[in-house]
């Protein structure tokens, strides 16, 4: 017996509709970080461009920041929540197992029922997620989806840890991605480095962590930076140009370029090696933000859209890397 499939409507392409994001209200300038890792402010901006950042305070939760942003991305859409038919949680830093953070949110945004669920691909989460919105927008599976990316990775540094206390930090951000008569989403380029998966990890697992016989201190997030920074620097140019390529996009007709916000340095090696025009606007939240993950670049992409550097129509590249390592990029219209 055949599966028939009942003729469906679905437009063909899909599109970001509107971004919205959640900046934690703790700013945290480098000089309250640099005594416990024997560092300096001059160090942290020259090697990491970052001046300061935003960690959450307890009622700052992964679940409270999510539904911040989701609901600003959702009016940025012009749409009401009971509109969203599946909401997709790009992220590490959820404590729970399960329920999926997806699901709690879905709730509380009161939406009517969604598809709902988590995805881990770290840094890369936010891009891996407007990839598989963008399908199920163009398959049927779904109209209008929510795609967030939350972090709160102070719940994961050791702050006495010189690699990695004055990078990670805490947000959220979102996108609503629906259907469109043009094609708004250009195609993903993504893949996965497996071998190189002990450079970022979290050291040790909970389960070994909770039954260890002595207590321990908690699981951190560890990270070799040199040779991520190496990676991220030299293949990422490639991948970025693929998206471009892909989407059938020259250099000169790009307006944006929003790179996953890692290292100031990675952001300006990228726009070196792509030969990116000095028309590209590109995105440099990291400065104020730090290291925010699978929140990074929505939070870059909103921040470029409220200051009017980033138009309604623009061309923009979006490339995302990290722990996996995993990395995904496409070329998206502004919404
Ligand atoms: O988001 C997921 C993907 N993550 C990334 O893409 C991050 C990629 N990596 C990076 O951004 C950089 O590797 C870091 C910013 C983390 C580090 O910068 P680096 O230029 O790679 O520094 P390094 O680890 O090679 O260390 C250089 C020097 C060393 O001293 P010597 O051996 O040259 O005397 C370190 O001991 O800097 C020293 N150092 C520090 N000094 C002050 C290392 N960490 C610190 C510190 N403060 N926090």
């Amino acid at each position: 017996m055949p599966i028939r499939t009942p003729e469906t409507s679905t437009p063909g392409h899909a599109r970001l509709m509107g971004v919205g994001g959640y900046r934690p209200s703790r700013v945290v300038p480098n000089s309250e970080i640099v005594e416990a890792i024997d560092s300096s402010d001059e160090w942290i901006r020259t090697r990491s461009g970052i001046t300061e950042r935003r960690w959450a305070t307890p009622e700052e939760t992964v679940q409270m920041m999510s539904v911040a942003a989701g609901r600003k991305a959702i009016e940025a859409a012009g749409l009401d929540p009971q509109q969203i038919d599946c909401v997709i949680v790009a992220t590490v830093s959820h404590m729970l197992q399960t329920p999926s953070l997806a699901a709690l949110v879905a709730d509380e945004l009161g939406t009517d029922h969604p598809a709902a669920f988590d995805i881990s691909a770290a840094c890369a989460g936010f891009c891996h997620g407007i990839s598989m919105a963008s399908d199920f927008v163009r398959g049927g599976s779904a109209k209008h989806v929510l795609v967030i990316g939350v972090e709160r990775l102070s719940d994961l540094t050791n702050l006495r840890d010189r690699g990695t206390a004055f990078i990670f930090a805490d947000g959220a951000g979102a996108a609503v991605v629906g259907p469109s008569d043009v094609p708004g989403i250009g195609p993903v380029v993504w893949g996965s480095a497996g071998e190189q998966a002990d450079l970022i990890k979290q050291d040790v697992d909970w389960l070994t962590w909770g039954t260890a016989a002595e207590r321990v201190e908690q699981p951190y997030l560890t990270m070799d930076g040199n040779p991520v920074f190496r990676w991220a620097a030299f293949s990422m140019a490639k991948v970025g140009q693929e998206a471009l390529d892909r989407a059938g996009v020259g250099v000169d007709e790009l307006d944006c370029f929003v790179p996953h916000q890692a290292n100031l340095r990675i952001v300006d090696a990228l726009a070196r090696s792509m030969k990116l025009p000095e028309s590209v606007t590109i995105a440099r939240d990291i400065t104020t933000m730090g290291n925010t993950s699978a929140a990074s670049i929505p939070l870059a992409l909103e921040r470029l859209i409220e200051n009017g550097e980033a138009k309604t129509g623009d061309t923009a590249l979006l490339i995302a890397f990290g722990a996996g390592l995993v990395y995904a990029a496409q070329v998206v219209i502004v919404p």
